[in-house]
Parts: structure tokens; C-alpha cells; sequence
């Protein structure tokens, strides 16, 4: 539901200089989830919501496509008050009284925390209104510099320090989360400059600005610091990373699901685990992966977007966009595709690869396989080392192969093709016509026994 009554710009047109990385910085993941996507859902009932895109907008619109309308386009990135002057005709134009600033590389901000930064400003009928926040190490952010009275003065960026004389010790500074009242604020956009030390239009210098028209500005303290932990390098990714980590592990395990070496367990923010499952150990489970009663995921196994419905999967295992029915087994050591369906009781075991695979129940594809594109009726068996041959260098084909089947070991099926129901496979066949219901198909090379002496050994040469 839509709900609120100010609007939201994120700005997400900076580089990223510091990740050392060609990727837009809002792409980088915690959790294997972008930094925007947080934003977006901390954001999701706003009406009134643009994104600032610039740097690799061409991959930030890819990753977003359903947000593709509301993003503004910095062509150039010259400040973040520049980007917000970017986006300021469509928030004028939206009527909101108060528009909400974040940074793209602040991902934690929470809802509750724009309402209450909202609320204070129209309490306080400031025109500016910004998070505040302690930090043991601020280095690198914008420190809060206060006249004696207590009231806010400005936000003077790490590298303007020295030039103005600031004390690099002060611990309170700009989380990069704002409130701004439009009708007050679009003047003091046009009013930025690039006296500083990157040359850049800086939007917090609308506090001192708002101070010399006689506007208020509010500095609201933040509750929870870690909510405003910026990304600003690959260490700072990944401490940020480790405290969402310990988040949803948390609050997993405060839903009675076992979570065994909890420190070891990564969890993204979006998988639903049900009560009782069982996490043996290290695992990774993403996107937006559910665990269903009865599951149980062993140590060391990847999982990204799977449905569990009570299904083991044994360890080493990498399962990627995979539903596994109620009682399936997989693993250890198998790797399940996007495309992979496993009704009940199906099971498959080591070094087996599947793509697009869907095995009906009770099927069994116990050791060394691919198959790939493939439909595989009830209770088949699949032979160690069987093979779909899906791909004939242009085009992907389908192996159908019905109920009752028993495919035997080391077959090459090259598709299409079609094995009948109740149909025998002979090992080692490689198998281009379709095999009738019932029938056994025995398709290699007959062996053959031929009359052979071993020749004498010469030991002439030898002293
Ligand atoms: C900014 C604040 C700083 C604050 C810190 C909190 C400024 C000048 N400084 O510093 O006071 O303590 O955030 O994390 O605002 N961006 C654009 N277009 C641009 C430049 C930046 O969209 O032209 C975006 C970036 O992608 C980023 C956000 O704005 O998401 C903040 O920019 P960044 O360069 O990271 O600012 P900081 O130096 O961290
Ligand atoms: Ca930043």
C-alpha cells in the first residue's frame, strides 16, 4: 500500500571510486542483493520516489527494470547536490511538502526512521532536517560542526577539514539521510556552489544556507548507527555485509529454525525459512530462496532462489533456481540449474548436473550425470554417467523419457528423443531414434572376439 505523504530521492549516480570496481556502487551486493534493492524496499510504500542514475545506468536500469520510470539521469556526476537539483522538477511537480534524501550506498536506512525524521521536521517546522550519527571512526564522512549554542552550523566534509580548520575528532556526523521542505529548499539548490576541496555542488551546504535565510535545520540523532553505515570501500561492504548477516541469522533463529555454526551461515534478506528447518553448518541460501518444513540443508552448500518443500540437500551441493518436492534427496556434491523440478521422492546424487530438468517422483539420477533439458517420467532409474545431449551447436532439444524407464549406465541420449514407458536402456548406448514403450534398446558397438597371440617378447637387445 502507498502511504506516505513526502517523497523519496535516492541517489545513485556516483562511481564509487573507492570500490576500485567498474560496477555502478548501488549494484554491489550484501547478501547477494544490491544496495538498491534495500532502499527500494525500505522505500516501498512511498508514492513519490525517484532514483538518481548516472555512472552505468545502463546496468542499474538492467538490474531495475520496473523502476526505470522514476529514475532522473545525472549525466555528469557533480556533487550530490547537483543530483538532487537533477531530480528537483519532478519533485516540485509531484506537490509533495517534504521529499526524503538517501544515498545509494546507505542501504540499512529503515521506514520508521524517515517517518520519524519527517515528523521532527514538521514538529520543529524546519526546512532542513538530516540523521545525525556517533561514530568511533568518522573518517571519511561529514562531520557535524555545532556553534556554542549546540545549534548545527554546517557539514564539513573529510577533506575540507584542514582547510577550515575543523577537528578531525568530531565523532557526530551526516548520515547522508535528509528531510527537505520543497518550497524552501529549491532556492537553496540554485544556491550551491564548488568552493570545496573536490570541486563538487555539495547538498549539505544547504544548512548553512537555509541559517543565513533565517530557516531552521534540524539535526536528528540516530538510534541505531549501524542503519547508517556507509558503503564507501570493500572493507566497509563487508562489515556492513556481516551486520545484516547477523541480523536475519538472528532473528531465523529466534523462529525456531536450527541454525548449527550460526556465525557461518549466510542468510539473504529475502529467504523465508520455516520453523523447524534444520542449517547443519556453513551454507549460503539467496535471493528469494524458502525453506519448507522437514528441510534440511547440509554444511557448504549454495543455494540461490530454490524451493525447499521437506527436501535434504546434502552437502557440497549448488542449487540455483531448483524446486525439490517433499522427501527429494540431493547431494552431496550435485549441482541442480535454474529450470530444475524434483517431485516427491526424487533423488539426486553426486556429480550429477541438471538444467531445466524436470524429474517426476521417485525418480533416481544417483552418480555422474547431466541432464539437461529433459522431462523424466515417475520412477525412472538413470544409469551412473548418463548423458542428455541437448545441444547440437545451434539449437537446445528435449529428452523425453516416460514413467518406469530405466536408462542404463554411461548412455548418451542425443536429443529430441523419446524413451518409451517401462522402456530398458542397454549401458552404453547412444540412443538417436526414440525407443518404443517396453522395448529394450541396446544401441553400441557389439562385441566382438577376435583369434589374437601376444608375440614373444624379444630380449635379444637386452645384456
Ligand atoms: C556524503 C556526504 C557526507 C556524509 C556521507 C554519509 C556530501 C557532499 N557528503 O559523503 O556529509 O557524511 O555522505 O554517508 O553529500 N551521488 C550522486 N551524484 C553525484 C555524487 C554522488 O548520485 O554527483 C550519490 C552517490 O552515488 C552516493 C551518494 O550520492 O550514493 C553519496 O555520495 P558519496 O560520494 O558517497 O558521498 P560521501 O563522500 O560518502
Ligand atoms: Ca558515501
Amino acid at each position: 500500500m502507498k502511504n506516505k505523504d513526502y517523497g523519496v530521492v535516492i541517489l545513485a549516480a556516483g562511481k564509487g571510486t573507492r570500490m576500485h570496481s567498474d560496477l555502478p556502487k548501488v549494484l554491489h551486493t550484501l547478501l547477494e542483493k544490491p544496495l538498491l534493492g534495500y532502499l527500494l524496499d525500505a522505500t516501498s510504500s512511498v508514492t513519490h520516489r525517484w532514483i538518481v542514475v548516472g555512472h552505468g545506468h545502463h546496468l542499474v536500469e538492467a538490474a531495475f527494470p520496473e523502476q526505470v520510470s522514476s529514475m532522473v539521469l545525472q549525466a555528469e556526476q557533480l556533487g550530490t547536490g547537483h543530483a538532487v537539483r537533477e531530480a528537483w522538477p519532478r519533485v516540485v511537480a509531484s506537490g509533495v511538502e517534504y521529499v526524503c534524501v538517501l544515498s545509494g550506498d546507505t542501504p540499512l536506512v529503515q521506514a520508521d526512521c524517515l517517518d520519524a525524521l519527517v515528523a521532527s521536521c514538521r514538529s520543529a517546522g524546519a526546512a532542513v532536517g538530516f540523521v545525525s550519527v556517533m561514530l568511533d571512526d568518522p573518517t571519511g564522512y561529514g562531520r557535524v560542526v555545532r556553534d556554542p549554542s549546540g545549534a548545527v552550523q554546517a557539514v564539513v566534509e573529510d577533506k575540507d577539514l584542514a582547510r577550515l580548520g575543523v577537528d578531525a575528532g568530531i565523532r557526530e556526523v551526516n548520515a547522508g539521510v535528509y528531510a527537505l521542505r520543497v518550497q524552501d529548499v529549491g532556492p537553496l539548490l540554485e544556491r550551491l556552489d564548488t568552493a570545496n576541496a573536490q570541486a563538487e555542488y555539495y547538498l549539505p551546504q544547504v544548512i548553512p544556507l537555509a541559517r543565513e535565510s533565517g530557516l531552521r535545520v534540524a539535526a536528528v540523532p540516530a538510534e541505531t548507527a549501524e542503519d547508517f553505515w556507509g558503503v564507501n570501500s570493500p572493507a566497509q561492504l563487508v562489515a556492513l555485509e556481516e551486520v545484516v548477516r547477523r541480523r536475519v541469522v538472528d532473528m531465523w533463529r529466534r523462529r525456531a529454525v536450527i541454525v548449527r555454526m550460526p556465525q557461518s551461515v549466510r542468510i539473504g534478506p529475502d529467504v523465508e525459512l520455516s520453523p523447524g528447518v534444520e542449517l547443519t553448518g556453513p551454507v549460503e541460501i539467496y535471493g528469494k530462496s524458502q525453506i519448507m518444513a522437514g528441510s534440511r540443508v547440509e554444511s557448504h552448500v549454495w543455494m540461490r532462489d530454490c524451493r525447499l518443500e521437506g527436501a535434504t540437500v546434502r552437502a557440497f551441493s549448488h542449487l540455483e533456481g531448483a524446486v525439490l518436492g517433499p522427501g527429494c534427496v540431493v547431494g552431496p556434491f550435485a549441482r541442480l540449474r535454474p529450470g530444475t523440478v524434483l517431485e516427491a521422492g526424487a533423488r539426486v546424487g553426486n556429480f550429477v548436473e541438471t538444467k531445466k530438468a524436470h524429474l517426476g517422483p521417485g525418480v533416481k539420477a544417483g552418480h555422474l550425470s547431466y541432464l539437461g533439458d529433459a522431462v523424466i517420467g515417475a520412477q525412472t532409474n538413470i544409469g551412473a554417467g548418463t548423458i542428455t545431449c541437448n545441444y547440437d551447436g545451434v539449437r537446445k532439444h528435449t529428452t523425453h523419457i516416460e514413467p518406469h524407464a530405466f536408462i542404463g549406465s554411461n548412455t548418451a541420449l542425443v536429443a529430441p528423443v523419446t524413451v518409451g514407458e517401462g522402456a530398458v536402456v542397454g549401458a552404453g548406448s547412444v540412443v538417436t531414434k526414440d525407443v518404443p514403450q517396453g522395448m529394450l534398446c541396446v544401441a553400441r558397438a557389439r562385441q566382438v572376439h577376435l583369434p589374437w597371440r601376444r608375440k614373444e617378447k624379444d630380449h635379444a637387445g637386452e645384456s
